[in-house]
């Protein structure tokens, strides 16, 4: 009987030695894992992106792994390394830099993984079976149209008006889309004569911000107020394209900029230090992409990327979400990726009652505060 017993016990231990090789930690309850690789804490969008995916997934019967990698493209790369270790079933992944994971997601192939890039798109490797973001030529588009409103240009007759741009980081492939998206709707104006870039800084390299940093943005602000403005010229516009850019720029309009007025300021993503601005009239725009709905057309796809399907124009007819399903637009070097995108819209200090409507923020007082966990 003991000899049994021993037998016995010396199966179910050669058993679940050979469960545990080669499976990292993954839990064993027969769920799936979801690894969700986000690029920074220090943004407030990708707290809100992280912790919606997490809430999706997870209520949708799914573990989820969700990892920060601060800015830096050695951890994220470490980061999804270690998620492909764990034997995670599925990557989403929003690349600090698009043209640094090559390699990592090599390795998520090799090893069966298939990874959904997440909002910006990732270059140069044919890992990626799908991209999900917001149409991102648009949301620099309703930036353009806003100043052009704001300005009134179509009516401008001989008035001219002073300008300025501020783009994202270069290495963050969304940044040249909303950058041209914006400067497509300007430039009939720039070259009638109707809007004056004062510094000459036109080119996208030129205004492009480092890593999307305030204090980068903020720099350059001072610099362009102390050589070009100081001597009075007032300065009418400046196009940001995200919210912690406007927020650098706005911060030395306060500080270093003495025409007299405000200038229109745009942004985008409702960060609440940026609606906050919006209601004290420090920034006039932000272009609002709401994430908790990225986060639910993600899950869809991941859904049937696990089911074994192939999605392609009928996911997006189902969502009730509106979104199209787009296979010309967005092309990472080694072709075009099927890209399901979203619709962003304009909020300004006249609707920002449609924030509160969408669940994601409140009221405190006069100003908006996150209801996100
Ligand atoms: C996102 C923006 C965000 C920016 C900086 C972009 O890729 O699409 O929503 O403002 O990164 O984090």
């Amino acid at each position: 009987m003991k000899k049994i017993l021993a037998m016995v016990m010396a199966v179910v231990m050669v058993l679940s030695l050979a469960a545990c090789a080669g499976n990292g930690d993954k839990k064993d309850d027969g769920k799936k894992t979801v690894g969700i690789s986000m690029p920074t804490k220090s943004l407030e969008r990708w707290n809100r992106d992280g912790s919606y995916l997490k809430e999706e997934f997870e209520k949708a019967g799914y573990n989820v792994e969700l990892t920060y990698s601060d800015n830096n493209v050695t951890q994220q790369n470490n980061d999804i390394d270690n998620l492909v270790a764990k034997e995670v079933d599925l990557l989403i992944v929003a690349a600090i830099d698009g043209e640094a994971l090559t390699q990592t997601l090599k390795n998520a192939k090799e090893n069966g993984i298939p990874v959904i890039a997440y909002d910006r798109l990732i270059m140069n490797t044919n890992a990626i079976s799908y991209y999900v973001s917001f149409d991102n030529y648009s949301v620099g588009k309703l930036q353009g149209e806003y100043i052009e409103k704001a300005l009134d240009l179509k009516n401008a007759g001989s008035n001219v008006y002073n300008i300025e741009f501020t783009a994202g980081d270069p290495a963050d492939n969304n940044a040249r889309f909303f950058f041209n998206g914006a400067f497509d709707v300007l430039k009939p104006y720039i070259d009638a004569g109707t809007l004056k870039v004062v510094s000459g800084q036109t080119e996208f390299e030129k205004v492009a911000t480092a890593q999307w940093n305030t204090d980068k943005a903020l720099d350059r602000m001072e610099n362009l107020l102390a050589s070009y403005y100081s001597n009075g010229t007032v300065l009418h516009a400046v196009v940001c394209s995200n919210d912690s850019t406007a927020m650098g720029v706005s911060q030395a309009i306060s500080s270093s900029y003495h025409g007299g007025n405000v200038p229109f300021i745009t942004g985008q993503d409702g960060d609440v230090a940026n609606l906050r601005n919006i209601v004290d009239g420090k920034q006039s725009m932000t272009v609002y992409k709401n994430v908790a709905h990225e986060a639910v057309v993600t899950l869809a796809l991941s859904k049937d990327i696990l089911d074994g399907k192939k999605p392609a124009a009928e996911l997006a007819e189902s969502q009730e979400i509106e979104c199209t399903y787009d296979v010309e637009s967005y092309n990472n070097g080694t072709g075009i990726i099927p890209s399901y995108l979203l619709v962003p819209s304009v909020v300004t200090k006249d609707n920002l009652q449609d924030l509160v409507e969408t669940g994601l923020y409140a009221w405190e007082g006069d100003y908006l505060v996150s209801t996100a966990k």
